[in-house]
């Protein structure tokens, strides 16, 4: 889009990029960016990177402002985390079919049915249903720590039926699932998949394991939108085929602009119904305008806040990096 914005009618337009610059630095702000947004907000951001890194970051960071360009989730994990931080979203209604999936009520109702389960949970969640949980996982991290709990141990696991079934699959447990899903992952095609399949036959096929069953069979690498993207960069094949929001090809295309990716399609063969409808809610004005106004900004009652990061911080010490002696 036009970087520059006529907000105030005859008012001479404003260089949305270099506004936003000035007040990242006058408001001591960092840009935070989902793999899934927009390339020009990808490029404005300090750092870009999948859920769990971008938690890091907010949990670490010493700027007085977090710019979320993501979803409403992931925002309210950084103001969780980093609750002396203000925490603005570029757009609030950026929300995610996984978390409208799980109303707390119903989930607190599902926990307190099954007291000898511990609660493994997705954190494409409200932080209301964190506060029912036990522990958080991430797509790249969920792995790793179910490998930390006893086998004995029954888990249920909300919010994604997918992941949840692939996470059976990979570790051999039995984990209750709750029935969610995400309206993206959902949408790719098997008939579309294999037709591409048969166009670049060497090209891996790389999936979130969000994707249905049916997709992550065709599948030759699944995982966290971190590990596909450098699956991507380490693949030797020319051509790549990736099975997850297409706006992270804008990361594969920057690193290695000699190689073809190319986005899973839809079953209208049209890849471009894949793109995630809360991610694209973001834009480059509304995030000036955010900067500017520090509105809409992330507020998660108290009661709630303290709650919900007992399991994010389990989470962030199950997955930390070992520590290294001298
Ligand atoms: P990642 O943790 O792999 O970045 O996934 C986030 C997400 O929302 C996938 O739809
Ligand atoms: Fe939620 Fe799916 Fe969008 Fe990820 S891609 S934020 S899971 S709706």
């Amino acid at each position: 889009m036009d970087a520059r914005l006529n907000l105030f009618g005859s008012a001479p337009a404003i260089d949305l990029k270099a506004e936003i610059a000035r007040l990242r630095k006058a408001r001591n702000a960092v840009i935070l960016a989902h793999f899934y947004q927009e390339p020009e907000l990808q490029d404005l951001a300090d750092f870009v990177g999948d859920s769990l890194d971008l938690s890091r970051k907010a949990a670490a960071t010493d700027a007085d402002v977090i710019a979320f360009c993501g979803v409403r989730f992931m925002a309210e994990v950084a103001k969780i985390l980093s609750p002396d931080k203000t925490v603005v979203l570029p757009d609030m209604k950026a929300g995610c079919s996984l978390e409208d999936s799980c109303p707390p009520d119903q989930f607190g109702a599902f926990r307190a049915a099954h007291p000898d389960h511990l609660s493994l949970t997705y954190i494409n969640c409200s932080a209301a249903v964190k506060a029912h949980s036990d522990i958080i996982v991430t797509s790249s991290s969920a792995e790793r720590i179910i490998a930390q709990i006893p086998p004995e141990q029954k888990i249920l696991f909300a919010p994604d039926k997918h992941l949840g079934a692939w996470l059976n699959r990979r570790t051999g447990r039995d984990m209750l699932l709750w029935d969610g899903t995400c309206i993206v992952h959902e949408k790719f095609s098997v008939t579309e998949l294999l037709k591409l399949k048969a166009q670049y036959p060497d090209a891996p096929v790389l999936a979130h394991p969000e994707c249905p069953a049916a997709i992550l069979d065709l599948a030759d690498y699944i995982g966290a939108t971190s590990g596909i993207l450098a699956t991507a960069l380490a693949s030797p094949a020319e051509t790549v085929l990736v099975a997850t929001e297409p706006n992270i090809i804008h990361q594969m295309r920057l690193k290695a602009p000699h190689k073809n990716f190319i986005g899973a399609p839809g079953a209208d063969g049209n890849c471009g119904c894949n793109m995630c409808p809360y991610m694209q809610l973001n834009t480059l004005e509304k995030l000036y305008l955010c900067l500017r106004d520090l509105t809409p900004v992330i507020e998660v009652p108290q009661a709630i806040r303290v709650r919900a990061k007992l399991p994010l911080d389990r989470m962030l010490a199950m997955t930390a990096p070992p520590v290294t002696g001298d």
